[in-house]
C-alpha cells in the first residue's frame, strides 16, 4: 500500500516552545515498522493524550507526534500469522500514542503483541467508549474483587468520578451491586453521577481532610482512586478494617502524604494500577469482564462522539479538569 495518505492530528512544537495541534495528511510509509497495519475507525481521549498534546516529555519525547493511546479498527495487513486482514481489533496502551504514532490518525502500525481481538458482544465503537480509561476502571475493580471486596462489605468511594476512569468505575460498580459514593469537584454534575448509579455524591472539599490526624472514622470498604494527593491520603485514613484501595492517577497530585497507621492498625491495602503494560492474559480477562458480566447498559449516557477536528477543544477541557465522561473519536 505505497504512499497511502491519511488524516491525523499532529502535535508540533513551535519556535517559542508552544505545542500546537492540527489535522494534517500523513503517509502510511511514515509509520514505524510493526507486524500489523490497522485502519483506525475509533479512538478515545485519555488524560495521557492531553499530556502528550501539551508537550509533556514524560509521555512523549519527540515532536511532531500523533497522540492517541487507544485505537479500534480493522486489520489491513499483518505479516505474522496472528491476525488476518478484516479482523476487528483493539489496541490500548503499550507505547501507542506515546512515542509511537497513535490512534488520532486513521492508520497505525504496531507489533502484533499489542493487539487484542475485539471481544464478542462489543462493537468497535463501544470498545472506545471504554478505552484505556474504562479498561483501567475495570482492572481496578478486578483487583478489589480479587481481594474479596464484595457489596456486603459496604460503600466504595470513587474519586474524580465524572472523569473517564471515574465514571466507568461508578457504572461498573453500581451494575455489580456495590453502593458507590462518587467524589467530584463538579457541583453541577451530581445528577449525572446519580444517574450512573452512584448512591451519593461527595464534594471535593469534603473528601480532603485538613486535620492531620493519622486515622479518621472508618467508612469505606474500598476505593477506586483516580486523583492521588490529599484525596487519596484522606481515603486511606477513612478505610475500614481490611479495606482495599486502588490508585491509578495523579490529576490532583503525584504526592501521597500518609502514615503507616491505616496499614498496620486497620490492615488496609493500597494496590497500584497500570493499564499500559498490563500482561496479555490479564488484559484479555479484563476485556472479557468489560464485554460480559460488567457490560454497562448506559454507555451512550457517558460518552460523547467527536471528529478529529474537534479534538483540540476537548484536550483543553481535559487539561482544565473540566472533562465529563468519555470522549470517543470517530475517524471514519
Ligand atoms: N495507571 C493507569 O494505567 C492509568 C490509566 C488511565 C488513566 N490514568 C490516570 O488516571 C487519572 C484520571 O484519568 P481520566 O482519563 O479519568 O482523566 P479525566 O477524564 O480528565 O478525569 C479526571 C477527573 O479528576 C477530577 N479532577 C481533575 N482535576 C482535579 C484536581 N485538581 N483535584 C481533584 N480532582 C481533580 C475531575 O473529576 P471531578 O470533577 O468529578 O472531580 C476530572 O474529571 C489521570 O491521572 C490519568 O493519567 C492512569
Amino acid at each position: 500500500m505505497p504512499h497511502k495518505i491519511f488524516k491525523a492530528l499532529v502535535v508540533q512544537q513551535t519556535a517559542d516552545n508552544r505545542f500546537i495541534s492540527s489535522v494534517l495528511d500523513k503517509s502510511v510509509e511514515e509509520l514505524p515498522p510493526g507486524e500489523v497495519l490497522i485502519r483506525v475507525l475509533y479512538s478515545s481521549l485519555n488524560y495521557k493524550d492531553a499530556l502528550s498534546a501539551s508537550g509533556n516529555r514524560g509521555v512523549t519525547k519527540k515532536y511532531p507526534h500523533t497522540p492517541g493511546i487507544d485505537a479500534s479498527g480493522i486489520v489491513e495487513e499483518c505479516i505474522s500469522k496472528d491476525f488476518l486482514p478484516g479482523d476487528k481489533v483493539i489496541v490500548t496502551g503499550y507505547d501507542l500514542g506515546m512515542n509511537t504514532p497513535g490512534g488520532f490518525g486513521r492508520y497505525i502500525r504496531v507489533p502484533s503483541e499489542w493487539v487484542v481481538r475485539l471481544p464478542e458482544n462489543l462493537s468497535l465503537r463501544e470498545s472506545m467508549s471504554y478505552g484505556t480509561a474504562g479498561f483501567t476502571a475495570a482492572l481496578s475493580i478486578l483487583k478489589l474483587r480479587e481481594q474479596n471486596i464484595t457489596p456486603e462489605q459496604g460503600e466504595i468511594l470513587v474519586t474524580g468520578a465524572t472523569g473517564g476512569v471515574g465514571c466507568i468505575a461508578v457504572s461498573i460498580l453500581s451494575t455489580s451491586g456495590f453502593e458507590v459514593v462518587a467524589e467530584s469537584g463538579k457541583k453541577d454534575q451530581k445528577q449525572f453521577l446519580l444517574d450512573l448509579g452512584a448512591k451519593a455524591v461527595l464534594d471535593r472539599e469534603e473528601a480532603s481532610d485538613p486535620s492531620g490526624k493519622p486515622l479518621l472514622k472508618p467508612r469505606w470498604a474500598g476505593a477506586v482512586d483516580t486523583v492521588g494527593g490529599d484525596i487519596l491520603a484522606t481515603a486511606i485514613k477513612s478505610t475500614k478494617y481490611g479495606g482495599v484501595l486502588t490508585c491509578c492517577g495523579n490529576v490532583a497530585s503525584p504526592e501521597l502524604h500518609t502514615t503507616v497507621f491505616p496499614f498496620i492498625l486497620r490492615g488496609i491495602s493500597l494496590i497500584g494500577i497500570d493499564s499500559a503494560n498490563c500482561p496479555m492474559p490479564l488484559r484479555l480477562k479484563v476485556w472479557q469482564k468489560i464485554s460480559g458480566e460488567w457490560k454497562i447498559e448506559h454507555l451512550d449516557r457517558l460518552a460523547t462522539e467527536i471528529s478529529l477536528d474537534e479534538l483540540s477543544k476537548q484536550i483543553h477541557l481535559m487539561l482544565q479538569g473540566e472533562q465529563k465522561g468519555r470522549v470517543i473519536v470517530n475517524l471514519q
